[in-house]
């Protein structure tokens, strides 16, 4: 069963305010973006790598990653995964959908994804119990209730979906979603959720760049 794993990595990243656009901040000696391909290759359960980036560093990502194929991304996530999702392979099976930005993911977890699709799931979620108390606010930032956590999840990538499925479902989406489950919700698609990883953390801020250069380098050597 074939599969092709896409990876967004065309975001700005000003949320990092580093200057460039975040997937390829460097990360411990390397770009995320390559610590992302080698965590998806390393995995040993994809079969092809399609990367969406910045239009200016599409033909340096080609040289850079000679194997995947490399496309110009969109203005926002989901313009970028569908135009990665129009150069995978059409007799893909399954599709792994995951965000550079998510590089310290470990191999376990894309097994674990596929292994979910391939059982039988149109569409599946790594997802974490969320362990804050969370609170709504209005405004002015005065609590106006306090949210019943038990039922709540933070979600993560990878997120894998049955090919077919995938790709109708982005056929017919009229609207952006920030994650590719909440398109196949949409359309009303049963997500399965299975085990997140805390080690999918997504870098957003200084702060997560800091804790993974911790992570690869000083944890390392101590
Ligand atoms: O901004 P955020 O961290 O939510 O982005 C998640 C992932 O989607 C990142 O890997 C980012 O590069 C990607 N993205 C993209 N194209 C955009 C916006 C975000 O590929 N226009």
């Amino acid at each position: 069963m074939s599969t092709v794993a896409l990876i967004p990595a065309a975001g700005r990243g000003e949320r990092l305010g580093m200057g460039l656009p975040k997937a390829f901040v460097d990360l411990a000696g390397q770009s995320m973006l390559h610590h992302c391909v080698q965590g998806v290759l390393s995995s040993g359960v994809v079969d092809r790598v399609v990367i969406s980036v910045p239009v200016d560093l599409v033909d340096q990502v080609r040289s850079e990653f000679p194997e995947s194929t490399v496309v110009a991304g969109g203005s926002n996530r989901s313009d970028s995964v569908k135009a990665a999702l129009l150069a995978a392979p059409s007799d893909s099976e399954v599709v792994l959908v995951h965000d550079a930005a998510r590089c310290l993911t470990p191999a376990s977890l894309f097994a674990d994804v596929v292994d979910a699709v391939r059982s039988g799931a149109s569409a599946v979620v790594p997802a974490l119990p969320v362990v804050d108390t969370i609170k709504s606010v209005d405004p002015t930032g005065i609590v106006t209730g306090t949210v019943d956590r038990a039922s709540l999840r933070a979600v993560q990538t990878p997120q894998g979906f049955d090919y077919s499925v995938l790709k109708a479902a982005y056929a017919a989406a009229a609207t952006d979603f920030t994650d590719d489950a909440g398109l196949i919700e949409s359309q009303g698609i049963d997500v399965q959720t299975i085990p997140g990883d805390p080690m999918a953390f997504k870098i957003t801020t200084a702060w997560d760049l800091n804790l993974a250069t911790w992570l690869l380098t000083d944890r390392a050597h101590a």
